[in-house]
């Protein structure tokens, strides 16, 4: 099986004044179709740069990544956005979602930068909607919906154009345990129909759903593990 992600020596060094920040150092892995994987490691140590660069928000310094085996860093800036755009799907701790759009317009937007001529992007939205819960909210306005409501407004939003690969930062930061497991168990259900997901969490039992865990600490991965089964924590393997 070919792999989705596949990064080689990636290096990420930020320019700050003269400074420069040595954010990602050396990191090299790959993530499957259909795997669920949670990094963890303390603050700073690159979770979310590692997540940017991923998902084509930012580029590293060096090293290599491919994308199911298409060079990423040697495509043009249009390239990119339309890799963003199509395959995949974001999801941040503090929902982003446009204040001024009802939940419907905020999850047919990523629909509307589409060069493709979609049919019934109306529909489309609907349906992402309603698969994480929310027929009953479509036209809600953001403000109208509790947190972790407008958090499921965002994942719908994240997985409207069916993207390969769902990246989530911090997903569940902002919600108390009984909207965090909500959210959880519609992330599940997702990978459950063929959605590769890699999420960001400080959170413990949040990493404990993955099947996989990254450890990353001063932008190097210092554990890789495999769980047997969902609620296994069991470890076969660690780097
Ligand atoms: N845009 C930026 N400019 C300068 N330094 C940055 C920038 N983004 C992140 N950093 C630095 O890079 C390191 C990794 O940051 P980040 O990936 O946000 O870590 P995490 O998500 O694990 O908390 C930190 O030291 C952070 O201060
Ligand atoms: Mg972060």
């Amino acid at each position: 099986m070919r792999s989705l992600v596949v990064l080689e020596h990636i290096h990420k060094r930020h320019r700050l004044g003269s400074q420069s920040v040595h954010a990602l150092s050396d990191i090299t892995m790959q993530i499957d179709p259909g795997e669920f994987v949670a990094v963890v490691g303390p603050s700073g140590s690159g979770k979310s740069t590692l997540l940017s660069i991923i998902g084509c928000l930012d580029r590293p310094s060096s090293g290599g990544y491919f994308l199911h085996g298409q060079d990423v860093l040697a495509q043009s800036r249009r390239r990119l956005s339309e890799l963003r755009n199509r395959r995949f799907g974001f999801v941040f701790q503090n929902f982003n979602l446009l204040p001024r759009l009802t939940a419907l317009e905020n999850v047919g937007l990523p629909l509307f930068y589409r060069r493709d001529g979609l049919r019934n992007p109306i529909a489309r939205a609907r349906l992402a909607l309603e698969r994480v819960g929310l027929g009953s909210r479509m036209q809600h306005m953001p403000g109208q919906l509790s947190g972790g409501e407008q958090q499921r407004v965002a994942v719908a939003r994240a997985i409207v154009n069916e993207p390969d690969l769902l990246l989530a930062d911090e997903p569940t930061g902002a919600l108390d345990t009984s909207t965090r497991d909500a959210i959880l168990s519609i992330l599940a259900e997702l990978r459950r129909g063929g959605l590769t997901v890699m999420l960001v969490t400080h959170d413990a039992e949040v990493a404990g759903r993955a099947q996989r865990t990254i450890r990353l600490r001063d932008g190097a991965i210092v554990g890789d593990s495999i769980s047997l089964g969902t609620s296994s924590t069991s470890t076969i393997a660690e780097v």
